[in-house]
């Protein structure tokens, strides 16, 4: 019999690789803590003691060898940085950061990330330039790092990540040029370069890229000819605002003259006929087992059940309700109607009118000098016509006794004009508007025209140059928003602020008549809400729900959206497919919707994984809010979550369409 020795034991233990590798990462974690989250106000459930397979550390989830293999913490208000000690994560497969308020770098540390396959820092803070080391790690598949201030140029490294499937670096400051390696990527889908400063011709090898289906380089510097072979991607395919593009397959494009020939990207040779095959030549990595599937990492079924668990634990997690600390953005870019050097006859009204322009009598206050003529638009039936003066005096000068709230980018005031009737006055600053001022106009021109009973309506707007200001007078709605509803304790508010079922089941119809309408084309384009939220629900004084900011967001600058988007990541009304696709769909506004209606029927602001459970089953002891104290219908009450549940259904084509909604809600139980 083999006798062991306390020593051979001891020394078993120690090397046995759960043991070992779990005591290294819980330090590493720690110290990614610290970087990440200075103020240790969010990361509170990582602690040294703790087993971070448990599912008890937020938003990190274990493979079956109890090794890190994801970080999600996407939304989080992380105020940090992105810590070199991540490198020490050999097994992570996924790092979700995004929507946060990271600054500093990425650090090129990252990159001996060899299980890395999706990296997601989008929506943050950072600056400097993107590691080139990045090129090294063979197994991403997903590179997100649009919408944060990263600078240099785009490392031509990429184009040996043979995996690559998507590339998004969009609304950054990348400069230079577009790497021609990129048309290496076999793997790649989609790539967006929007909204950069990248210069110089567009590479004819990324059409080589066979599998590309989106490619976005709008709002660059980039000049001389489009390759024809990209006219397959159809509307994948967006150039617009570059300084100087030509091609003849084009339409909107000039085309091209030999003097485009002369000045193509000298790397580039320039081939008039380019649908002829060139060789692809694909480098193939070498055969490198990665470190963690060579030793342990293959899936079980059972532990990757666990795994998908610990995920859901994660994605519950983030729809966890945080208050959210408003990070104030020092906005440097100067737009062009706001500048105080403007001439002072400077107008502008709505091009658009036809020939309706007295009935819109809309203009920026044009003299500086007297900021109180305020010129303002109103419906053309409207016998009302406001100026600045008297949106003064409605709000008492905007007396903070008449401060309804106060936002990033807005404060509301309450206020009655002349006629009596009461109004939300919301102040937006001119620097949160999108640069495009006659998009801006014509925009707030079209809110205006929507009516609906369950739309908070926007009687109309006001810019003044003089106060940098742009006013949007709202209906008042005494009764406050939908947040003010939810998680009622027992005590002094409980009875104002408790709605009964009837009162419920009516909100849910409104609001799903709202956004329906939003959605519908008769009489007006479809809109897309993009923000939907308990907040953006107001409540009038009969009860009726008045969804309010409809469209608003589509015409605020970039930073006032991403800002506004790391609010809703963080309530949980962001849709899924949103953080991949970067864009607002019908869809996505159903997600909100559903999220909005389990708040509703919980009174909870935070669906936690068990109350999701309970409506699933339909436990209503356990998931409709007690404070109803039992008196609600259980048939409406069923028909109601499974509306919701459908509409929060994490693939977009499965969930209902507005219009499916309202049927299933005429529905009788
Ligand atoms: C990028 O930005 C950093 C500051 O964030 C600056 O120090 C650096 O010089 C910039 N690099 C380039 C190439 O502009
Ligand atoms: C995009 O380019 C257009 C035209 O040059 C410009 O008007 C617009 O402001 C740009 N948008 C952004 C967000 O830079
Ligand atoms: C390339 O274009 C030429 C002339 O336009 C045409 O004859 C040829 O079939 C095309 N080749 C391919 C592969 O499409
Ligand atoms: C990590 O995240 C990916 C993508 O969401 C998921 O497919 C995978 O199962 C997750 N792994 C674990 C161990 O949770
Ligand atoms: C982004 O970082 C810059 C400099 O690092 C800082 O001045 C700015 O306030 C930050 N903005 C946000 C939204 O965190």
């Amino acid at each position: 019999m083999l006798r062991l020795s306390p020593l051979f034991l001891a020394l078993t233990f120690c090397l046995y690789p759960i043991v070992c590798y779990g005591n290294v990462e819980v330090s590493v974690l720690m110290e990614i803590k610290a970087s990440l989250d200075p103020e240790n106000k969010h990361l509170t459930s990582w602690t040294e003691t703790g087993d971070p397979c448990s599912g008890s550390f937020v938003g990190v989830a274990c493979n079956q060898y109890l090794k890190v293999a994801n970080i999600s913490l996407q939304g989080k208000g992380l105020t940090g940085k992105v810590p070199p000690a991540i490198s020490g994560l050999k097994c992570l497969s996924g790092l979700y950061l995004h929507y946060n308020f990271l600054t500093g770098e990425i650090p090129r540390e990252i990159s001996s990330l060899n299980e890395l396959s999706e990296l997601y820092l989008n929506v943050n803070n950072l600056t400097g330039e993107i590691p080139q080391e990045i090129g090294n790690m063979i197994s991403l598949q997903v590179i997100e790092l649009c919408c944060n201030k990263l600078n240099g140029t785009i490392p031509s490294e990429f184009g040996s990540l043979n995996k690559l499937n998507v590339l998004a670096l969009q609304h950054n400051r990348l400069t230079g040029q577009i790497p021609r390696t990129l048309g290496d990527l076999a793997m790649l889908e989609r790539l967006d370069l929007s909204f950069n400063r990248l210069f110089g011709t567009i590479p004819i090898n990324i059409a080589r890229a066979t599998k590309l289906e989106f490619f976005d380089i709008q709002n660059n510097t980039l000049s001389g000819y489009v390759p024809t072979a990209l006219k397959r991607l159809n509307s994948g395919f967006s150039y617009n605002n570059n300084n100087d593009l030509c091609g003849s397959t084009f339409s909107s494009l000039r085309p091209c003259t030999d003097l485009d020939a002369t000045m193509i990207n000298p790397l580039e040779p320039f081939t008039p006929t380019p649908n002829t095959t060139i060789p692809i030549n694909i480098p193939q990595s070498a055969n490198i087992m990665p470190h963690c599937q060579r030793t342990h990492c293959s899936n079980s079924p059972n532990l990757r059940r666990v795994g998908i668990i610990a995920a859901i634990v994660t994605v519950i997690a983030a729809l966890t309700v945080t208050a959210f600390v408003a990070v104030i953005i020092h906005r440097r870019r100067k737009q062009r109607i706001w500048s105080k050097s403007e001439t002072p006859d400077h107008k502008f009204g709505i091009q658009e009118s036809s020939g309706k322009s007295s009935d819109y009598s809309c203009a920026w206050d044009p003299t500086q000098t007297s900021p109180k003529k305020c010129g303002f638009c109103v419906e053309s039936n409207s016998l009302q016509s406001f100026n600045l003066e008297e949106i003064e005096s409605a709000t008492r000068y905007f007396s903070d006794a008449n401060l309804l709230g106060r936002s990033k980018f807005s404060a509301v005031y309450k206020g009655v004009l002349r006629d009596r009737s009461a109004v939300a006055v919301k102040c937006v600053s001119v620097t949160s508007c999108k640069a495009d001022e006659a998009e801006f106009t014509k925009g707030l021109t079209l809110l205006t025209s929507l009516k609906h009973e369950n739309l908070a309506r926007l009687r109309g707007f006001c810019c003044s140059k003089g106060r940098g200001e742009c006013f949007l007078v709202y209906d008042f709605a005494s009764k406050g928003n939908l947040s003010e509803y939810l998680d009622v304790e027992d005590g002094r508010n409980a009875h104002t602020h408790v709605l009964d079922w009837s009162k419920r089941v009516s909100i849910i119809n409104g609001i799903a008549k709202g956004v329906a309408y939003l959605h519908s084309d008769t009489d007006k384009p479809a809109m897309i809400h993009r923000n939907i939220s308990m907040e953006k629900i107001l409540i009038d004084q009969q009860y009726n729900p008045l969804i309010t900011d409809a469209g608003l967001l589509k015409l605020l600058a970039d930073d006032i959206v991403f800002s506004a988007l790391k609010v809703s990541a963080a309530l949980g009304y962001m849709a899924p497919e949103y953080i991949t696709t970067g864009k607002f769909t019908e869809k996505s506004d159903v997600y909100a919707f559903g999220v909005v209606v389990l708040q509703i029927l919980s009174g909870k602001s935070n669906l936690t994984l068990l109350l999701r459970a309970a409506a699933i089953d339909r436990r209503f002891d356990d998931f409709i809010d007690k404070n109803l104290e039992g008196k609600f219908s259980e048939s409406e009450a069923d028909k109601l979550i499974r509306i919701a549940v459908m509409c929060v259904d994490e693939v977009p084509e499965n969930r209902l369409t507005m219009e499916d909604v309202i049927r299933e809600l005429t529905v009788s139980v």
